[in-house]
């Protein structure tokens, strides 16, 4: 059988921190990996997650690939540790070994690629989260490359039958997973999944990066999902809005005039009643 180093590691921390204070209750980071962590989406995802406190793996293109072992991922890893000096994470540039070690597994690869992601780590990621970010959007990005009644979230279901995939943060910008803060507005990131669990993981993992997660229903909600970071693009090539950064849900309560969320159910109650 192959031996993992990080899950020897693991063990170790788990036996360090118990024979320092045995009376601990161990609640044991989740490890998250992100294979295509060079990217755009990939590094600032490595980022957030680092610094909201879960152990971080950071995975490159393929393990055979000698310029990411010498340069990309530790520059990248370096650039974090910058920003994030108490970041938990590593670099595991296999993809596979990534996923083995890994609670939750993120593919921040272009959707061309989804196919070779899912293929590569199909037998590392059995019970496990899988995030799609992926937005499968054409080269002028003014469409989706999906047929009609499908999504790239629902193709990679079938592509890890034994996974949990949930979407998640595909409708905001790499740019902006940094600073989800924008003019004191939180976006919302929706979080689609047909393993609730999961979804109830997910949106942990969502509101500790420091944005707001919307429950959007089933993975079959990734449609939607897709389609409005299609939407959100073409917005300012229409508007002259300026650059958006990402959707929010307006709450009935906020709008003057409207009656409070609580008025509204008592409202709805009497009808029901009636
Ligand atoms: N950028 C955004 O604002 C944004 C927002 C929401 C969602 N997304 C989604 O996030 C995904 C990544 O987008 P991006 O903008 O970050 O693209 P990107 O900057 O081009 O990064 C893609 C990364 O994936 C890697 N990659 C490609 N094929 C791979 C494979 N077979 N195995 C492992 N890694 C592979 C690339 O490595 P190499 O360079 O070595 O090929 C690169 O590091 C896309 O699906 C996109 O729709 C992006």
């Amino acid at each position: 059988m192959r031996r993992y180093p990080g899950a020897a590691y693991i063990v170790g921390e788990m036996f360090e921190e118990l024979s320092n204070n045995p009376t601990a209750r161990i609640t044991m980071k989740k490890t998250v990996a992100i294979i295509g962590a060079e990217g755009k989406m990939g590094s600032a995802m490595a980022c957030v997650i680092a610094r909201a406190g879960y152990r971080t793996l950071i995975s490159g293109h393929d393990y055979r690939d000698l310029l990411a072992l010498v340069g990309r991922l530790p520059l990248l890893e370096a650039k974090i540790r910058m920003q994030v000096p108490q970041a938990d994470m590593g670099i595991v540039i296999d993809p596979k070994e990534a996923s083995w070690e890994a609670d939750i597994i993120i593919p921040a690869v272009p959707y061309e690629a989804q196919a070779a992601v899912a293929q590569e780590i199909r037998e590392f990621v059995t019970g496990k989260i899988v995030i799609s970010v992926v937005n499968p959007m054409n080269q002028g990005f003014s469409d989706l490359l999906t047929p009609p009644m499908k999504s790239a979230a629902e193709e990679l279901a079938e592509l890890l039958p034994h996974s949990r995939i949930v979407k998640a943060f595909n409708t905001i910008f790499a740019t902006d997973v940094k600073v989800p803060d924008s003019k004191d507005q939180v976006a919302d990131v929706f979080v689609a999944g047909d393993d609730s669990e999961a979804v109830t993981q997910v949106m942990e993992l969502v509101r500790d990066t420091g944005f707001n997660p919307v429950n959007a229903g089933n993975l079959s909600m990734s449609r939607t999902l897709e389609s409005m970071m299609l939407l959100l693009m073409n917005i300012p090539r229409r508007n002259t809005c300026g650059s958006v950064t990402g959707w929010k849900v307006v709450q009935r309560s906020s709008l003057p005039g409207r009656p409070t969320p609580e008025k509204s159910t008592k409202f709805a109650a009497r009808n029901i009643e009636s």
